[in-house]
């Protein structure tokens, strides 16, 4: 899953005009990790989530799931769409880092995940995450006066524990989120 991720990662790169391994050295000491899901058949699908909506904080998701489906994304017109399972490949999810580090020309995609009436599911996502250390911000070749920074600079490791802490606690509050870095023009 790693190595996968970081050819993505070069190649994502490379897209944006950078050097392949622009951004490896931030995985050094990486946060990744791996999470097995199983989700139960729901009597009620339309009455519960088995995922709420979401964006992947990290920079990576590489998502392996069996053939029952129920992931959906959202449309920038706002609508979901089902991702429909296919057989032996991996759904790739861009994160809020890869929307940062390039300055919004990737857009980390809203997902959710629904329950099936018949059939359990099992996922197995991996997300790809760097260092604690690193500060998250605009790559600066892609910055200019014409295409100024979107985003203030902020650390990775903090910004995932308070992600987290607010998803156990289930606050009232809105989760932290990368717009609350947005620099308005
Ligand atoms: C990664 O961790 C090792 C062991 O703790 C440490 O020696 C090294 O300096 C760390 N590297 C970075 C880039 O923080």
């Amino acid at each position: 899953m790693e190595k996968l991720s970081y050819k993505l990662l070069e190649l994502i790169a490379l897209s944006l005009g950078l050097p392949a391994e622009r951004f490896s050295d931030y995985f050094e000491n990486d946060t990744s990790f791996v999470r097995l899901n199983h989700y139960p058949p729901c009597p009620s699908p339309e009455l519960a989530l088995g995922v709420g909506r979401h964006k992947d904080s990290g920079a990576l998701t590489v998502l392996s799931q069996d053939d029952v489906g129920g992931l959906e994304v959202r449309r920038k017109d706002g609508e979901w769409t089902k991702v429909k399972p296919i057989p032996d490949s991996y759904i790739i999810n861009v994160g809020d880092i890869i929307q940062v580090w390039s300055n919004d020309r990737y857009k980390s995609i809203e997902h959710r995940v629904k329950v099936n009436s018949e059939r359990e599911r099992f996922s197995i996502p991996f997300f790809f995450n760097p260092a604690h250390h690193v500060m998250v911000k605009p790559m600066e070749e892609l910055i200019d006066e014409q295409s100024p920074a979107k985003y203030r600079e902020y650390n990775w490791g903090k910004f995932f524990k308070t992600r987290k802490l607010s998803d156990f606690k289930k606050l009232d509050v809105e989760n932290i989120q990368i717009h609350h870095f947005k620099i308005s023009n």
